[in-house]
């Protein structure tokens, strides 16, 4: 086992997040954090022991000595700081989703080959509890093969509006729909062949935020599996937890029916509101932050601390991005399209 220096690029909601996590791993020191917005960075660094602030990233990388970056910056401006890192050397654990343009993918897998660097991608749903042990389920044998999939993953339309600045740059697809295609590839062991996908817009529109409101997508996977998948930013905001998130897997000789949105398994009951916190995702649990989101930042450290193969590869990461944009251009042209990778 290695010791592990880090550093952290984007210092907004997730960026803190990942912050607290490395605090709680005894082998891994933060040493730097970077964004640009000083005031925020500080505000980490503070919390959880960083001595370095930066604001901006080329110079944390040259003059920092970490072994890996965490890149947590918006969905739309992934790539320039995983090439960055990259090029110097840097492990990386990117946030979700890989990048949202196919040159910036290929620009992305280009570096991390050539670089020689690990890299995993943070699709922490393939550390969900319920997906993972369906997932160990389907390769026992026991259900037989996947044969067809529902996935939806929905949220508040606050998300949108108030929790991200950024929306109107990314798509629920991004945001949510990365989730749920690398659930479904993971789950039925292929990557889709093609798509054919409808969307709605004018809600979030009218509310200021030019984006997508919603997509339904219908999926042939290159095994011949099949799959509904559905993604929402305009869940009322009333919903008592900010996901809503159902997936039903039916096999040659068994299913899954899975109910993993916040609502249905801890309700919290006051005189004024009912609440829903998740207690799968990362709750506080003895002073530390357990769950799936934790659980996959610490499954990166063990595979570098313990040279162990990641969960994801950047292979898959990157075509599940590809997928998601024949998405769009499929809801787009309102026509079947044939994923490029
Ligand atoms: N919010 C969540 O619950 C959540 C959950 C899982 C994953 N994610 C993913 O994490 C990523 C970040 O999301 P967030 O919610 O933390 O967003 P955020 O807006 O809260 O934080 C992003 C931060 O990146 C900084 N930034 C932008 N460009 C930068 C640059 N060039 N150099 C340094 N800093 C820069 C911004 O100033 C901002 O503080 C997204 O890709 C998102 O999809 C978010």
């Amino acid at each position: 086992m290695k010791n592990l220096k880090g550093a952290i690029i984007g210092a907004g909601i997730f960026g803190s997040f990942h912050a607290r996590a490395y605090s709680e791993i005894p082998y891994v020191e933060t040493v730097a954090i970077c964004d640009l917005n000083r005031e925020l960075a500080q505000k980490v660094a503070d919390k959880f022991g960083i001595a370095n602030v930066y604001t901006d990233y080329n110079k944390m990388l040259k003059e920092s000595d970490c072994d890996f970056v965490s890149a947590v910056t918006p969905d739309h401006l992934h790539a320039q700081v995983t090439i960055a890192a990259a090029n110097a050397g840097k492990h990386i654990l990117l946030e979700k989703p890989f990048a949202t343009k196919r040159e910036d993918i290929l620009a992305m897998k280009e570096a991390i080959t050539k670089s020689g660097v690990r890299a995993m991608c943070d699709l922490h749903n393939r550390s969900s509890q319920p997906y993972a042990i369906a997932k160990q389920t389907i390769d026992s044998g026991e259900v037989g093969k996947v044969y067809s999939m529902y996935l939806r993953l929905n949220d508040n339309k606050s998300v949108a509006t108030d929790m991200l600045s950024w929306s109107a740059d990314s798509s629920i697809l991004w945001f949510l729909g990365s989730h749920s295609l690398d659930l479904l590839c993971y789950l039925c062991g292929s990557r889709p062949k093609t798509v054919y996908a409808l969307s709605r817009a004018g809600i979030l529109k009218g509310m200021g935020v030019d984006t997508v409101d919603m997509y339904q997508t219908s999926i042939e996977f290159e095994n011949g599996v099949i799959a509904q998948m559905e993604n929402s930013w305009v869940v009322p905001n009333g919903n008592t937890a900010l996901i809503d998130m159902k997936c039903n897997i039916l096999c040659e000789k068994g299913a899954f029916n899975i109910n993993s949105s916040d609502s249905d398994m801890l309700r919290v009951i006051t005189e004024e509101r009912t609440t829903t916190p998740n207690p799968i995702a990362r709750p506080i649990i003895n002073g530390r932050v357990e769950g799936f989101a934790p659980n996959n930042i610490r499954s990166f450290i063990d595979g570098l601390s313990f040279g162990r193969p990641f969960n994801i590869t950047i292979d898959e990461a990157a075509d599940s991005c590809l997928a998601i944009l024949a998405i769009m251009e499929s809801a787009e042209k309102k026509q079947i399209v044939e994923v490029k990778y």
